[in-house]
Order: structure tokens, then sequence, then C-alpha cells
């Protein structure tokens, strides 16, 4: 009883300092950078895409205005947004990471699958292949999404740079080549991290999607 009582005592120490660190770090943060507050701007741009997305989704796992927002705010440079197009940056350049780490996971698990020739060994390579193309295609995207100066390019011949419809355009097939290691994942025994990471990657590319759409042709 003595015994577990001080395991208790000591193990609820560790946890207040561990606490008392992490809200010191992040006191100690808010010194130096500014932290990003929602903008009237971020507000707008985050209930009009959780709007899109509700009546293109037909209410069903839609993009909340919540899960905008807090990805939005995550990322600093979201203070000084001025248009769509650099909100939406956020998302794309967060995803482009977060595939560059989920294959690399995909890799890690093919290298642990001691049949090669097995289904899941198959599935595995496929979707490794899947992630570095989709990666290419968001490395693409996010050039075109930087190089976009506003759809002028009919009036102004200084601007032949991307349509604006060309901007949600690319994030689709960005979705539309990861979906089938989407699907694929379903089916590998033991992915269970691999598919609970490819939903993130899913609710990134939803919200990249819904903050392009009003860039979208009618
Ligand atoms: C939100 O949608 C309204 C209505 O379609 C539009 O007038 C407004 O410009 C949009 N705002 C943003 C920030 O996208
Ligand atoms: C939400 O979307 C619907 C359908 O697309 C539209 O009719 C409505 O005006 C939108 N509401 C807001 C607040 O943007
Ligand atoms: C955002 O934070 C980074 C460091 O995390 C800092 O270098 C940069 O100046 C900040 N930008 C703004 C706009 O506050
Ligand atoms: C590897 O998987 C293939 C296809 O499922 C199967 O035919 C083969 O017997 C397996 N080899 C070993 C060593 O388990
Ligand atoms: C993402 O959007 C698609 C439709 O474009 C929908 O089928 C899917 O359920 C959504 N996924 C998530 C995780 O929100």
């Amino acid at each position: 009883m003595a015994t577990s009582h001080m395991t208790t005592t000591v193990f609820s120490a560790i946890v207040i300092i561990l606490l008392s660190s992490a809200m010191a770090a992040q006191s100690s943060g808010d010194v130096g950078g500014k932290k990003p507050k929602p903008t009237d701007f971020m507000l707008e741009a985050c209930k009009n895409a959780s709007n899109w997305s509700k009546s293109y989704n037909e209410g069903y796992n839609y993009v909340t205005a919540e899960f905008c927002i807090s990805t939005l705010l995550s990322d600093n440079r979201s203070a000084d947004a001025k248009d769509r197009r650099d909100l939406a940056l956020i998302p794309v350049d967060i995803l482009k990471e977060r595939v560059v780490t989920a294959g690399g996971n995909v890799k890690k698990m093919l290298h642990s699958t001691k049949n090669s020739t097995s289904t899941t060994a198959r599935h595995l390579r496929t979707c490794e292949l899947d992630y570095t193309a989709t990666a290419g295609i968001l490395n693409f995207c996010d050039a075109l999404m930087r190089d976009y100066q506003g759809d002028r390019r009919s009036e102004d011949e200084d601007n032949d740079g991307p349509l604006n419809f060309e901007l949600p355009e690319c994030v689709d097939e960005a979705n539309e080549a990861w979906g089938y290691c989407g699907l694929a994942l379903l089916h590998i025994p033991g992915a269970e991290a691999l598919v609970k990471e490819g939903d993130e990657l899913q609710m990134l590319m939803n919200l990249s999607i819904a903050l392009l759409s009003p860039y979208r042709l009618d």
C-alpha cells in the first residue's frame, strides 16, 4: 500500500513537472513570435469552405469550420493571408510533408513484410509508388499556386500564369492519385496506423479542395 501510494505521488510529481515545463515552453513561445489569431477573412473563408464541403459531401464527412480554423492557425502565415490561395497553400504545404512521411511509413512496413510475393507486399509496393506520385503532384500544385497572380490572364498580357480553376483541379488530381492507396490500405492486415494516417491526409486534401472551391468554374 505504502509503496503504491509513494509511486502515485512520484508519478503525480512527474506529471506536474512535465505540465509546467510544457506551459513554460508555450508561454516563452508567445514572447518570441506572434501567436496567430483567427482573422475575419480566415473565419469567413473557413465558413464558406465548410458550407461548400457540406453540400458537396451531402452532409456526410464534410470539412468543419473548426478543423479548417485550427489547421490554418497551426501556421503563422495564416495571419498575413490576403486571398484564398494564401490560405489554401497552408494545408497543401502540410500535406506535402505528411505525404512524404506517410510514404516512408509504408516503406518501413514493406521492409518488415517477410514474404515479398504476398498480396500485402504487392499492395504496399503499389502504395509506396502511389505516395511518391501524390507527393510529385502536390509539389506541382504548390508551385502552381505560388505562380498564381489572380485571374487577370485575359485582360493582362503580363499575367500568363495559371488560371484560377487550375488550382482546385490540380489538388483534385493529387486526391485521385492517392485514392488508390487509400483503398488498398484497408485490405492490408495490421495496417491500422497507416489507415489512420491516411484518414488525416484525406481530411487535409478535402480542406485544401474546399478552400479552393471559389476558384472552380461553375
Ligand atoms: C464567402 O461566400 C460569400 C457568398 O458566396 C462571398 O460573398 C464571400 O466573398 C466569401 N468569402 C470568402 C472569404 O471566401
Ligand atoms: C451555403 O451553401 C449553399 C449551397 O451551396 C448556399 O445556397 C448558401 O448561400 C451558402 N451559405 C453561406 C453562408 O455561404
Ligand atoms: C512565423 O514563425 C517563424 C518561426 O516559427 C518565424 O521565423 C516567422 O518570422 C513567423 N512569421 C510571422 C509572420 O510571424
Ligand atoms: C508467399 O505468398 C505467396 C502468395 O500468397 C504464397 O504462394 C507463398 O507460399 C508465400 N511464401 C511463403 C514462404 O510463405
Ligand atoms: C473527403 O471528401 C470525400 C468526397 O469528396 C468524401 O467521400 C470523404 O468521406 C471525405 N473524407 C474525409 C476524411 O473527410
